[in-house]
């Protein structure tokens, strides 16, 4: 992969990165398409990451379907499909980690204490072996995004990290691999994500600028559901994701939900009207 980046690069080529887990979607096509369009070349890797999955996490029923993958990368015709092992990418004695300070204590990061690290070494290593000029990730994992552009801007990585928007099915579930895991019925649960999302950015657009009443009201809405079981329901800061308890300039809701055994994340910005409405003040 180095060698042929290399034999790239001395022709004048940019280079896109891909990464992806696998089990490929509609999400992640977009995200190659994306990349199509911003560079010659484009590589698009699956690799399911152990340094990021916990104990106890779904490491080993984690969905994977290389050749159907493999298929649609054709398709959309990409360059090379970059697919390593886990000993060519942990080989024996390997002991080095890239840690952040601060964004991977906020939201996911709470309840899966390694999995930014993992998510952080990889991506670096990934973009070591591929020598693109940019790398695509998806909005939809934002907490992903926020760490991977500060850690290659941390470390000097001479790469630009572009951030996709979300694809969503069209009833509104934001598009995942771990969508596989629902079971036929828990739709409705898991719809309660989005409708939650929808629901707090119309209610800030409209001027309630008290986060707690937003959050209240996308609890209800999630817990109206049977069948999910609530992680976080956060708004934040977009850089930081330091929580946010006035609403009075863009900030990010994001959520985690348990939908059965499916861990459902999402988000969305909420975008108060300018200058913000004091028709709903704290006294209401
Ligand atoms: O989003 C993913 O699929 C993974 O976290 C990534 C970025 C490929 C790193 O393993």
């Amino acid at each position: 992969m180095q060698a042929q980046a290399d034999a790239w690069r001395l022709e004048g080529r940019r280079i896109a990165l891909v990464p992806t887990m696998g089990f490929l979607h509609a999400g992640h096509l977009s995200l190659v398409r994306l990349a199509r369009k911003m560079a010659d070349k484009v590589v698009v890797s699956i690799f399911v990451n152990p340094t990021q999955f916990g104990p106890g996490e779904d490491l080993e029923a984690y969905p994977r379907d290389p050749e159907r993958d493999r298929a649609l990368l054709a398709a959309e015709a990409a360059d090379v499909l970059f697919l390593p092992s886990v000993a060519e990418m942990y080989p024996e004695g390997y002991q080095t980690r890239v840690s952040l300070d601060r964004l991977p204590h906020h939201l996911c990061g709470l309840s899966r204490p390694v999995h930014f690290g993992g998510v952080a070494t990889v991506v670096a290593k990934l973009i070591h072996i591929a020598k693109p000029q940019l790398a695509v990730f998806g909005e939809k994992d934002y907490q992903q995004l926020l760490v991977v552009r500060r850690m290659a801007r941390d470390l000097n990585l001479d790469v630009e990290i572009v951030g996709a928007p979300t694809v969503r099915e069209s009833d509104g579930l934001a598009m995942s691999s771990r969508n596989a895991y629902l079971a036929e019925g828990q739709r409705p649960a898991a719809l309660t994500l989005s409708r939650a999302l929808n629901h707090a950015r119309k209610q800030v657009a409209e001027g309630e600028h008290r986060a707690a009443a937003v959050i209240a009201n996308a609890v209800a809405t999630i817990q109206a559901e049977a069948d999910t079981a609530i992680d976080y329901v956060k708004i934040c800061d977009p850089e930081t994701l330091e929580d946010v308890s006035v609403i009075d300039r863009p900030v990010r809701m994001a959520l985690a939900v348990k939908v059965g055994r499916s861990r459902l994340i999402d988000n969305m910005a909420l975008v108060p009207p300018h200058p913000p409405s004091s028709a709903q003040g704290e006294t209401s």
